[in-house]
């Protein structure tokens, strides 16, 4: 629900599953995400890449050095080729494996039954992705729906999204350190997505006024919970949260 300027928002923040439910699984992975739905969050928080082949999978960085048993960029593996490596989860070990997943496959996994929240990116400084997700979620008709948000760092991206589907809601993601006031008032998304440590009082009662959604997301682990509670005083709008149950036991949900 996208707040009203001058209107008090009373509704519960929405609880986003960030990579699926990755304190306890291999991140953005099916299991991970199944395991989110589960719990009974908003939505599932999914990063995008684009294969060498230009299918769209499930996965952080651009390389998988850090999740998977592989090495080297998404952008030079064609989606057979990235089949083949396994993800794991660093702290339990390369025990627990499960393999990479497309969108496809995710949405076939939950089909309307979810929320989704989608994040894209320039590859290679470039537009890339939107068509064939665009193409991807009406195939599956959840724009029609409104299961979808789609986020992104790139304002770019967002307005060629705008561009071929107008009525999907739309969260700009400011980095760490970078956030302005300013850049956010001008921007007509009704979302605004922010590092934790820049979230103030200020920032929130501003966007709220301007009718913006806040959504808060987190780099550090350690901190997280304490920067959980401490953003809750300023009645955000959303959590991208590492520790779902932790967020719903503070969200009272
Ligand atoms: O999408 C919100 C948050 O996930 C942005 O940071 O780097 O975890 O994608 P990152
Ligand atoms: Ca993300």
């Amino acid at each position: 629900i996208v707040a009203q300027p001058g209107i008090e928002k009373e509704d519960t923040p929405r609880v986003i599953a960030h990579r699926g439910a990755n304190e306890w699984y291999n991140e953005s992975t099916i299991t991970a995400y199944q395991i989110a739905a589960q719990s009974g969050v908003d939505s599932l928080e999914i990063d995008l890449r684009m294969t060498k082949d230009g299918e769209l999978i499930a996965m952080h960085d651009e390389t998988i050095d850090r999740t998977t048993n592989g090495k080297g960029k998404v952008s030079d593996y064609t989606l057979e080729e990235i089949k083949t490596f396994q993800t794991f989860k660093s702290d339990y070990g390369k025990t627990i494996t499960e393999e990479i997943p497309t969108l496809k496959e995710i949405i076939e996994t939950f089909h309307d039954s979810q929320r989704y929240y989608i994040e894209t990116r320039l590859v290679n400084g470039k537009l890339a992705m939107e068509e064939k997700l665009i193409q991807l979620l009406e195939e599956y008709q959840l724009l029609d729906k409104n299961l979808v948000t789609i986020q992104s760092f790139s304002e770019e991206s967002l307005l060629k999204i705008k561009e071929m589907a107008p009525h999907t809601e739309l969260a700009l993601l400011f980095r760490k350190g970078s956030f302005s006031l300013n850049e956010a008032s001008g921007v007509e998304f009704p979302i605004i997505g922010i590092e934790s440590t820049d979230v103030t009082q200020k920032v929130v009662k501003e966007l709220h006024k301007q009718g913006k959604e806040v959504h808060v997301y987190f780099t550090n682990k350690k901190t997280q919970k304490e920067e959980q509670e401490r953003v809750l005083e300023y009645e955000v709008d959303g959590y991208f949260t590492d520790y779902i149950h932790f967020t719903k036991e503070i969200l009272a949900i």
